[in-house]
């Protein structure tokens, strides 16, 4: 069973380094959050498995990393500057401020309305202000003037920084069509966050691909497009779901409504997750149509084409584009990885169950205890799989203290070290020692000499 209530998480994440709200010595920054030594490995584990799914593993796609502070013009032609926006509403009794769209989606609760039927407040029932609408990039100022020209923005999402070098990735990279970009990066939204943890924050990190596909035959009916499109959102839920090992009864496509959809999208469909909140979003999965790389030929005046060897004319490639949150996905794995079951003397423990590859810790090595008999061969072990693996030594406190740390922390293996392992009273040790599984708590002995190649068994795409 996943963490059913958010709480538990937070708490857990701030506990044992995975996350603490930001600048807490100053009383905390509201919708901010730092990464602590395992949830920066965490993460970090999680982006590595989709750059090796999306760029690795594949022939048609490659990386880019492009600049945070773009050019402010890029801004203008994705429709960022004029329509990324939010209504904002303020309740005129206790002053808190609201998307009206999230209370109207239910997302505070059963939705209030006052006799006219106009949405109240979520928090105390107060009449509220007209909808206003706010842009949600974040402003920033290049040079020492503050003016209009020295103005740029941070970017929202890492889209638009692959649609400006798609010309630059063809020529450098000899790209013939279909293929796909892809760019991990952080992206700045200045939101009203509904307090859901690091699943809406103001920086967050982005997971995305652009990949450039023939215009359809027929624009009105693009069937092979879509087929393209469903092909994508399979491979995406696939990821969740066999990557990730998120359980598939937690997952669900929701193909976006007629209205939901940008003018230019011939389709969208979101992979979801079910928070202990209800289903949200974790990935979207945009047909963009030829929008982006066309907005981007005209406001430049460079067109962005694609010269068709066969027919000898230069086209405007169709997108299909797979966005997802790191950060949010993060929050899925802990929320799926959480798990509370008897340890071996049946007391309760808590266990992060995480799939080898995303454990932020992949070893521990733990002498029985502190003696100093047990030390050379104990750090003999721990550098030996350092190298190879990211790997704790701990020597304080029992054994089962230690044990129930790791398994807090979703370590996958122990590696214990005894008098057997370096001999006791005159006698020579086995050289062996014992491999303690965090899910099933059996355990079982290995020589030295077979010990990484056994790692390496139990420990895939790591
Ligand atoms: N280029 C398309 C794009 O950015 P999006 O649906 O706005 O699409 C993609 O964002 C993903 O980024 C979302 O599915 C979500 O996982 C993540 N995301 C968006 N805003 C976020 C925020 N404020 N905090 C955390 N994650 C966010």
């Amino acid at each position: 069973m996943p963490a059913t209530d958010l709480e538990t998480i937070v708490s857990l994440c701030k506990r044992r380094g995975f996350i603490f709200p930001a600048a807490e010595i100053y009383g905390g920054f509201a919708n901010t959050y730092d990464y602590g030594p395992l949830g920066v490995e965490l993460k970090r584990n999680i982006r590595d498995a989709w750059w090796q799914a999306m760029v690795r593993e594949r022939d048609d796609v490659v990386g880019l990393d492009a600049a945070l502070i773009t050019h402010p013009r890029v801004w203008v032609a994705s429709g960022h500057v004029a329509t990324f926006n939010d209504p904002l509403v303020d309740c005129k009794k206790c002053h808190l401020r609201w998307r009206l769209d999230h209370i109207e989606e239910g997302q505070y609760g059963p939705v209030k309305r006052d006799a006219a039927g106009n949405v109240l407040c979520p928090n105390d029932g107060g009449e509220l202000t007209e909808p206003r609408q706010f842009n949600l990039m974040f402003k920033t100022q290049i040079g020492t003037v503050a003016d209009d020209a020295s103005m740029a923005f941070l970017p929202p999402e890492t889209a638009q920084g692959i649609f400006i070098n798609f010309e630059n990735v063809v020529n450098s990279m000899r790209r013939k069509l279909p293929f796909g970009i892809a760019q991990t990066r952080v992206s700045f939204r200045n939101e009203i966050t509904p307090g859901k943890f690091i699943f809406r924050t103001l920086e967050f990190e982005q997971m995305e691909m652009e990949y450039f596909c023939f215009p359809p035959k027929d624009r009105e009916n693009p069937a092979e497009y879509l087929a393209l499109h469903k092909a994508w959102i399979d491979a995406r839920l696939s990821w969740y779901r066999d990557t990730l090992g998120i359980d598939a009864s937690r997952l669900r496509v929701r193909y976006h409504e007629k209205e939901e959809l940008s003018h230019y999208s011939a389709a969208t469909a979101d992979v979801e997750y079910l928070f202990p909140w209800g289903w949200g979003e974790l990935e979207g999965i945009a047909a963009r149509t030829d929008f982006d790389l066309t907005a981007h030929g005209n406001e430049s005046g460079h067109p962005l084409t694609y010269f068709d060897e066969e027919t000898k004319e230069h086209i405007v490639p169709w997108v299909i584009e797979p966005a997802a949150g790191l950060t949010r996905t993060l929050a899925v794995t802990m929320l799926e990885a959480y798990t509370e079951e008897p340890d071996e003397k049946g007391e309760n423990r808590v266990v992060l169950k995480f799939r080898p590859n995303v454990a932020p810790v992949k070893l521990a090595v733990l002498p029985l205890s502190k003696n100093e008999a047990l030390r050379p061969f104990a750090r003999k072990v721990f550098d030996l799989v350092r190298p190879l693996w990211m790997t704790q030594y701990d020597e304080t406190q029992s054994i089962g203290r230690r044990y129930r740390r790791q398994d807090e922390i979703g370590t996958p293996i122990c590696i214990t070290i005894d008098f057997q392992s370096v001999g006791e009273g005159g006698q020579p040790g086995d050289e062996a020692v014992t491999l303690r599984d965090r899910d099933t708590q059996s355990q079982v002995r290995v020589p030295l000499s077979s010990l990484v190649a056994t790692l390496r068994e139990r420990l895939p795409g790591c």
